[in-house]
């Protein structure tokens, strides 16, 4: 069925197409599509992906901001890369921005060292760097994101507006439910406006409040009503928390940052901290209509149920919703099943030690007021952790302060296993979990396959410049 005689039926109202026919009916005409519209999209061909990246300065066409951002390729977001199980991955860096960059592949299992995802690597201005790494032939599907690393930069680069997502395709993409669903990739990205002052906030974290998707301010995304949608998130800001909810809808999550769950858990609203990705299906309304996907208001200051302070944080009811973007149905296909069953998620081993990691601010020698973890501030010479290859370790991340921390690992996933001592609901893997004021939360990792050096830090990328990251030695 072509766009046409598709349109044709839609405008029958009571028709019915099926699923698959209807996906072939969206792809073969333009359609004012979220990601399609806006996304350039670069696969890997026969297992080898080859793409150049230039960094630089560039006019953008969004609404409301100064129309001038840091990009890849002059986009925003970055070309969103494809990649397969088993690639081989050849990215030339070009920086053409005016201090150093580098580049990371968040949430990728590939080594922390050589050309591969090497955050000490330093490409000067002017500067090009290849990286070349081969994805694992068993690495888990997910969506990733490939952003600048430079301590020192990172913050400016990516609040400036660099990064993009990165697809790893592969098992739960296979499941007929899923399959059959809309995918759209979502990127969100707040951009200073016009009239911000970009140097202010940093000890919080800093937030522009143009609220970008996919680079468009409240774009709109046709489906079919009674439809499966798949929305795949990803929180691409230096420091902004979107809390979202789609009116009149259920979130489905299928998957977090490493990988798919064992079965969908419904959500009313899910927060995505910076650096974090969700992947939820949603069954679209058989009766139709034209839906807000939110961004609910979140206060990343202050402890919960401490006089005051905690106002305006997740539940409260004070402050505006803003809406990001608008789901908007055409047509109707009968109603689609959501999956039952997703992937076996792997319980780890008993860990062999527990560490513990207390995060706050406070003055560190040199700096002033620092983002500290155990005390210290960052310190590229120094090794903070010292790990064995294989070893399952329990981490003990402890937030004694009053911001929210969103605590980001390298190149291993870790599970939650308990919050303030309160057994998680559900097994997943994650690679940034968000630690409140006063709180505790336990997690458990296993450090695979590859031995080096590399970081762990708060994604709050303003904090991490202010020096909340360690190192950590795998020893293998
Ligand atoms: Cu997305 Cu170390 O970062
Ligand atoms: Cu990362
Ligand atoms: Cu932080």
């Amino acid at each position: 069925m072509n766009r046409r005689s598709f349109l044709a039926l839609a405008a029958g109202g009571a028709a019915v197409a099926s699923a698959t026919a209807l996906r072939s009916g969206w792809s073969a005409g333009p359609r004012r599509n979220i990601s399609s519209a806006t996304t350039s999209v670069v696969r890997s061909k026969a297992g080898v992906l080859e793409l150049d990246l230039v960094a630089q300065e560039t006019a953008i066409r969004i609404p409301g901001t100064s129309g001038r951002a840091l990009t890849y390729n002059g986009l925003l977001p970055g070309p969103q890369i494809e990649l397969q199980p088993g690639d081989a991955v050849r990215i030339h860096l070009h920086n053409r921005l005016n201090q150093p960059t580098n580049l990371h592949y968040h949430g990728l299992h590939i080594p922390p060292d050589g050309t591969a995802d090497n955050v000490f690597l330093r490409v000067a201005p002017g500067q090009q760097q290849s990286y070349s790494f081969s994805l694992p032939a068993n690495h888990p599907a997910g969506l990733f994101h490939y952003h600048p690393h430079h301590h020192g930069t990172v913050a400016d680069q990516v609040f400036g507006g660099l990064g993009g997502a990165l697809l790893v395709r592969g098992d739960l993409d296979r499941n007929p439910e899923v399959q059959a669903a809309q995918e759209e990739v979502l990127v969100l990205k707040d951009l200073p406006a016009a009239n911000e002052r970009s140097g202010s906030g940093v000890m919080l974290g800093r937030e522009g409040s143009v609220l970008s998707v996919n680079g468009q301010v409240n774009p709109e995304l046709q489906v079919a009503a009674g439809g499966l949608l798949r929305l795949r998130l990803l929180n691409a800001s230096n420091a902004r928390f979107w809390r979202l909810a789609l009116e009149g809808h259920t979130m489905h999550l299928i998957a977090t940052d490493g990988g798919a769950l064992e079965e969908p858990v419904p959500l009313q609203e899910l927060l995505l901290v910076p650096g974090e990705r969700a992947d939820v299906l949603v069954q679209v309304t058989p009766k139709g209509g034209r839906f807000r996907l939110n961004r609910l208001p979140y206060r990343r200051l202050g402890r919960p149920g401490m006089g005051g302070m905690g106002m305006g944080r997740a539940g409260s009811s004070q402050g505006q919703a803003d809406v990001i973007a608008t789901v908007t149905t055409i047509g109707a296909v009968a109603p689609q099943p959501l999956p039952q069953q997703l992937l076996a998620v792997e319980e780890l081993p008993s860990p062999v030690r527990t560490r513990r990691f207390v995060m706050n601010h406070g003055m560190a020698p040199g700096m002033g007021m620092a983002f500290l973890l155990n005390g210290q501030s960052y310190n590229h010479a120094r090794i903070d952790t010292r790990v064995q290859l294989g070893d399952t370790e329990d981490w003990e991340l402890v937030n004694t302060g009053v911001m929210d921390h969103p605590f980001h690992l390298h190149v291993n996933p870790m599970q939650v296993v308990s919050r303030n001592d309160r057994p998680e609901a559900y097994r997943a893997w994650r690679d940034v979990v968000l630690v409140r004021p006063g709180e505790t939360v336990r997690v458990r990792t296993r450090f695979s396959d590859f031995a080096g050096k590399s970081v762990y830090h708060c994604h709050i990328l303003d904090h991490e410049e202010l020096g909340m990251m360690g190192n950590i030695l795998i020893e293998g």
